[in-house]
């Protein structure tokens, strides 16, 4: 057997992980060829496919290793391009791939849906730090974001409480707030702000300045995708030909701001970026991933196309990639975690 394997996307702690396992399991199980594809899509789509085989020595002592050792891209796209989506599959058909692997966000997913209904055996492994694909109760990368996140707001108290600031900490997330809400309790925020509820400013202002008389400090987890009542989400940039162009950040500036125009206190802003989505995956992530890969294996022996592996109810399982492309997992404003922060008087940006 020959099988490709790529990453896609941005990147995630337990990417090699993945790679490590499931070419493991088909070198130990079917004495498989594994290939990995360079750069994401953008090796798959290039007029000469970006490989290298991977033989066994190459995945042994990467399980703890963040990055990818393949490489990723956020730009290829081959969807809507007609004729690099052709090239895209001659070169799989050259390269003899019996079967794809392919490790990406929903993005990703998308791409590689559109393959499969191109007749191009693919097998898909949930990645992100935002924990929102379809069907996939948690995906690798979020266990070792929420870690780091959760470090950053330790840190960030004890200074903010020293001088008696509102400190403003933004996370990633996209328009999910899986990581905001997580980290945020873990890290003991005051106040969690979240995409799916918009906040009011006001009262924001409020909840800090009743603790300004008695706590002198605030810590606000915001996720990127948070928005005030009436208002938009902050668009860093946009990424021309990504399969989401849209890069939101800076929410954290904009709430400062406006924080400071009706507070005593002094307000700042802290955006921890791409430093949530580096360095290596806690255990949690490395046994994810690890099964992951694994499970993604054994579909592909089975002769199991066309689907993603996943976590439901605490198992592994898959479902079909037509219901992950296309579609998010945000937080659900019923969520027990949701009920428990209000319940411990966490102001969650609305009056309820
Ligand atoms: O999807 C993962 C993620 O880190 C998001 O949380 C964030 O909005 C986005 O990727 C940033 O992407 P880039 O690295 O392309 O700026």
């Amino acid at each position: 057997m020959r099988i490709g394997i790529l990453t896609g996307g941005g990147d995630c702690p337990g990417l090699n992980a993945v790679i490590r396992a499931v070419a493991k399991s088909l070198m130990r199980q079917c004495q498989a060829e594994v290939i990995g594809i360079r750069d994401g899509f953008a090796g798959l789509m290039a007029p000469e496919p970006l490989t290298q085989t991977l033989d066994w020595s190459q995945v042994s002592g990467i399980l703890m290793q963040g990055g990818t050792i393949l490489g990723t891209s956020n730009r290829a796209n081959p969807l809507g391009r007609p004729a690099l989506l052709e090239r895209t599959l001659q070169n799989a058909r050259q390269l003899g791939l019996e079967a794809l692997v392919v490790i990406g966000g929903d993005g990703t997913m998308e791409i590689a849906h559109e393959l499969a209904v191109q007749g191009l055996p693919v097998v898909g492994v949930p990645k992100t730090i935002d924990n929102d694909i379809a069907g996939c109760e948690r995906s690798f990368g979020f266990d070792t974001a929420v870690a780091t996140v959760t470090d950053a707001l330790e840190r960030i108290q004890t200074t903010g409480q020293s001088h008696s600031r509102v400190m403003v900490v933004e996370t990633m997330g996209r328009y999910a707030g899986w990581i905001a809400l997580e980290a945020g309790l873990a890290g003991a925020a005051d106040v969690i702000l979240l995409p799916e509820i918009d906040y009011d400013i006001e009262w924001v202002a409020q909840v800090c300045r009743e603790r300004e008389l008695h706590q002198r400090f605030t810590v606000v987890c915001v996720g990127e995708g948070a928005k005030p009542l009436g208002g938009q989400m902050t668009v860093e940039r946009r990424i021309e030909g990504s399969p989401e162009p849209v890069r939101l950040g800076g929410v954290a500036h904009v709430l400062a701001a406006e924080l400071q125009t009706r507070l005593q206190s002094e307000v700042r802003a802290t955006v921890l970026g791409h430093v949530q989505r580096g360095g290596s995956p806690t255990p949690f992530d490395r046994v994810l991933a690890t099964q992951f890969g694994n499970q993604a294996a054994q579909l592909v022996m089975a002769g199991q196309f066309n689907r993603m592996v996943t976590l439901q109810h605490g198992q592994m399982a898959n479902i079909a990639l037509r219901d992950v492309a296309h579609h998010h997992r945000n937080v659900p404003l019923d969520h027990p975690l949701l009920q428990a922060a209000r319940q411990i008087g966490v102001c969650l940006g609305d009056r309820l």
